[in-house]
């Protein structure tokens, strides 16, 4: 088993990574929490994964999906820990993928003002992203994660074999957040991250955002560089372009598209030279993605979708490559973006 520190001092904690991890949930509850009667298990039908908190508990279901996410969730999982008789010594587990780290997280942060929570994700994305960080939140009609908290989990349980049985999709979105990882791990970037084995490929992009995360607790500009190849994939999810089946991207297969993106932008603006894009490539093809616009993107509709995005701050704001690896870089003017998306076969 591998242990990643978040180390943020009185608020820090471990993300625990490895085959059956869950398995010590009881056990870790038990040392981190010891007051805790009583647990609330925040989770969804569709996840195969049963967990034992070593104390008594109650499951409290919530939809599937982005829409699952709303201020009316929170609501109804606040009451029902209240109906539960939990206190502000018990904890709340959140077992699943990113929606319901996220719900459970912002439950537990306003529930009695403040509860414990520990996150057991499920997915390979949530495992390498959504369940550190403790940026918890819901969405509004006006946008998504417009209402929200910061709010450390006291632990994170990664385990490996719980992502056996996800389907092939999943696992590409969970592969598009860990190419990106292959960028921000400081020094030159190199590929070798796809040579590790699966636990260790969760615990070095754990340890990754971990790193990011207590530099840059509260997002004022250094943890904005997880957004790498996030302006494009936010655009590419937004315009719902449809996918080769169909189904749309999922958002690590988005991302996948936009580091390449942001790496040919990068290239364009002087930044970086064609070891670099070819780098982007193989680490994005290794990880089994397509670094391919959908057929019939056009570059126009892609802008104003980048321009709208709550992450791009300053039109068009986007984290690119450059001798110091990837940072935030503001001001890049619109030709440059409709050139760089041509470059990539986009229409107008
Ligand atoms: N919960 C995801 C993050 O804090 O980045």
């Amino acid at each position: 088993m591998i242990t990643v520190p978040v180390e943020l001092g009185a608020r820090g904690y471990g993300v625990t990574v490895g085959p059956g991890a869950r398995h010590g949930l009881a056990a870790l509850i038990g040392e981190l929490l010891p007051g805790a009667g009583r647990a609330a298990i925040v989770t969804q039908e569709a996840v195969p994964v049963e967990v034992d908190p070593g104390v008594p508990f109650e499951v409290h279901t919530v939809p599937p999906g982005e829409g699952a996410k709303s201020l009316a969730t929170v609501e109804l999982l606040c009451r029902g820990f209240a109906r539960a008789g939990l206190s502000r010594a018990d904890v709340v587990v959140a077992v699943g993928g990113g929606v319901v780290t996220d719900l459970a997280g912002f439950a537990a942060a306003s529930f009695h003002r403040g509860t414990a929570y520990v996150n057991v994700a499920t997915t390979l994305l949530a495992q390498v992203d959504a369940a550190i960080g403790g940026k918890t939140g819901v969405n509004l009609p006006e946008g998504k994660n417009l209402v929200g908290a910061f709010w450390q989990p006291r632990a994170v349980v990664c385990d490996t074999d719980v992502l056996a049985s996800l389907p092939p999709r999943e696992w590409a979105s969970g592969r598009g957040e860990m190419a990106k990882y292959a960028f921000l791990g400081g020094g030159t970037p190199d590929a070798t991250l796809l040579d590790l084995d699966l636990p260790e490929q969760v615990a070095r992009c754990a340890a990754i955002k971990a790193r990011v995360v207590a530099a840059d607790e509260r997002e004022g500009d250094r943890r904005m560089v997880l957004n790498y190849g996030h302006t494009l994939a936010h655009a590419l999810e937004a315009s719902a372009f449809d996918g080769p089946d169909g189904g749309g991207l999922r958002h690590g297969e988005a991302v996948a598209v936009g580091l390449v993106f942001a790496a040919l932008l990068a290239r364009r603006l002087g930044r970086i030279g064609d070891d670099r894009v070819s780098l982007h490539r193989r680490v994005v093809d290794g990880f089994g993605l397509s670094a391919e616009l959908p057929s019939g993107s056009s570059a126009g509709r892609l802008v104003e979708f980048m321009a709208r995005d709550k992450k791009a701050h300053h039109n068009l704001t986007f984290v690119l490559d450059g001798p110091d690896g990837p940072e935030t870089v503001r001001g890049v003017g619109v030709s440059d973006v409709m050139a760089t998306l041509a470059e990539m076969g986009a229409k107008p």
